[in-house]
């Protein structure tokens, strides 16, 4: 039995997060381990809230409460949209949790001591009104390049162009207004990620497996040459810096963030120690297998930054195996923006439909060798054809023929002939093709493998056609609606890991018991549920999109739109 530790990048903490951010992430982590449980591997889930750093300090600001509140409150929204898309996590964290705050404070303790840590003096912002240094995003200004007049110091969000905080026009602090800033000398610690170049290139040398995408930016990053990274911050929200002088200080976000994942399975082990050991998969696990998954613009962090905290510990930390990357979702033509919240966020997304519309399209889709655009005709167009007329109507035409000619009851009598044959060998290599694609976190490929095997099994149901057998040659009949049966079982466990609820739902009528099963060869497949069992039609599993619906959404979608 595999050991398959799975982390998903961690969401930042303000604000709900858009379906691009669900299919870069979340849901392709999620599909993994679902997939993986089935195989019964020994999955371990991990995910958390990315909390500190100085948005989330300003959006507490301005809604004037305390910032560890505000995070509270964030966290459970999202962990409750979460649960409702059906993540699977083991443990949702938090990076402000007290367990990394210390491991945090272990790992700046180590590599100091190791030698790998400097301390420089650089010129920041410092407005004597608010009695702090600002970060590059607490100075607002006129834009150089657009006139934009709520530039941030470090990014316009209008022209999107980054910025310094010197290139504003009338410069401000966002905090309290006070246009008087000067600049003070300050000193920060800096990580010397170029006394690391060596192990790193070593490292990087030995994974294997990795998106030639995240292969590229990792190998980008090393041949520009590995700058020192300042791992200090003037703020007050985040993990304290634990040494003299530096009271007042915290740690840069990105240099606690990751560190959260293996806080967060410590948390989850705190639950119930007795049985759960953190340390099997992080500390001197070579059994386990740790895939990554996040968006392209995360790829640095994890596969440079990250790294060289842990092996700049000198300690046997659990590295990643593979970093699974991808592209970017985009919306109607165009990026999906939380700043200027343009695209479809996940909580008006589960109130429009269920988890699992989303999360079938946006598997189908994944925008994994390119940049995929999410709009609603293409949305719509999918559901149907996929869930409802292939899957769904997999599911209904079988199991209501069986209700209303058999009484709901598997029929006995009749052996499988030369058509189910052909049908095991052709679903044996689609098994095989989707486990390959499983295995390679390929996620795209696996949901067409899926939509495949449905197709098939459809297929065989139109060439055999029970209806007509059951009058002209009912033993045949019967083995053909068994057939039909097991088909349905087998559709909706390949679907599981993408589309958990509808899939569980069918699974369920077919007998609670099948849900335990992980993945079977075809013909074991196809004996699964037995003649004489009695079974109830579920309901409907998926309701058509209609053109009138496509069009609601977007006149209702087209504020965004426009901005
Ligand atoms: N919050 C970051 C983002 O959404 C991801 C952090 S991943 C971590 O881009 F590993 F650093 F936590
Ligand atoms: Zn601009």
């Amino acid at each position: 039995m595999a050991k398959a530790l799975i982390t998903s990048a961690l969401p930042y903490i303000n604000g709900v997060k858009h379906l691009g951010n669900f299919a870069g992430s979340l849901l392709p982590a999620d599909v993994h381990a679902r997939y993986r449980r089935q195989i019964s591997d020994e999955t371990l889930f991990i995910c958390a809230t990315d909390e500190h750093g100085t948005p989330a300090e300003l959006a507490a600001a301005e809604a004037d409460i305390d910032v560890f509140d505000y995070c509270s409150r964030q966290h459970e929204a999202q962990k409750d949209i979460y649960r409702r898309l059906h993540l699977s996590f083991d443990h949702f964290g938090r990076s402000s949790c007290s367990r990394n705050h210390a491991l945090t404070q272990h790992f700046f303790h180590r590599l100091d001591d190791r030698g790998f840590i400097e301390e420089r003096t650089i010129q920041q912002v410092y407005s004597p009104v608010d009695g702090r240094f600002l970060p590059d995003r607490y100075i607002v200004g006129t834009c150089p390049h657009c006139g934009f007049g709520r530039a941030r110091g470090d990014q316009c969000e209008s022209c999107t162009r980054t910025l310094d905080p010197i290139d504003l026009v009338a410069a401000r602090s966002a905090l309290s207004g006070s246009a008087a800033l000067e600049i003070r000398p300050t000193r920060h610690l800096f990580l010397r990620q170029s006394a690391l170049v060596n192990e790193l290139e070593q490292w990087l040398g030995s994974r294997k497996g990795w998106p030639h995408l995240v292969t590229s930016i990792a190998r980008k990053w090393l041949s520009e040459g590995l700058n020192d990274r300042c791992i200090t911050r003037d703020l007050s929200w985040g993990v304290p810096v634990p040494k003299p002088g530096y009271e007042g200080k915290v740690f840069y976000v990105w240099f606690d963030a990751p560190i959260a994942y293996i806080a967060a399975t410590q948390e989850w082990a705190d639950v119930d120690p007795e049985r759960r050991d953190w340390r099997a998969w992080w500390w001197k696990a070579t059994d386990v297998e740790y895939i990554q998954f996040l968006g392209k613009d995360n790829v640095p962090f994890h596969a440079v930054s990250f790294p060289c905290t842990l092996i700049g510990s000198g300690e046997p930390w659990k590295t990643v195996d593979v970093i699974k990357g991808v592209n970017w979702l985009t919306y109607e033509g165009g990026k999906f923006s939380t700043s200027q919240k343009r695209g479809v966020f996940l909580d008006r997304a589960l109130d429009l439909l269920p988890a699992d519309y989303w999360r079938w399209w946006l598997a189908a889709n994944a925008p994994e060798s390119s940049d995929t655009d999410f709009n609603f005709e293409r949305f719509a167009a999918d559901v149907n054809n996929d869930l409802a007329d292939n899957f769904g109507n997999l599911v209904n035409r079988t199991l209501q023929f069986l209700a209303a000619r058999y009484d709901g009851v598997i029929p006995h009598g009749g052996v499988p002939g030369e058509a189910e044959g052909r049908l095991i060998v052709q679903l044996d290599k689609k098994l095989g093709a989707l486990r390959a694609h499983h295995g390679a976190c390929a996620l795209r490929k696996a949901a067409h493998e899926v939509r495949s095997i449905w197709s098939l099994a459809n297929a065989y149901l139109a060439a055999e056609t029970p209806w007509t057998a059951f009058n002209k040659d009912p033993v045949r009949a019967s083995v053909v609606v068994r057939t039909g049966i097991n088909l349905v079982a087998l559709a909706a466990t390949v679907a599981a890991p993408f589309i958990p609820e509808s899939a569980g739902r069918v699974l369920d009528a077919l007998g609670a018991s099948l849900m335990e099963l992980s993945w079977p060869s075809a013909r074991t497949a196809l004996a699964r549920v037995k003649a004489g069992e009695r079974i109830n039609a579920p309901p409907p599993l998926f309701a058509k999109l209609t053109p009138e619906w496509v069009d609601a959404r977007k006149r209702q979608f087209a504020g965004d739109l426009a901005m």
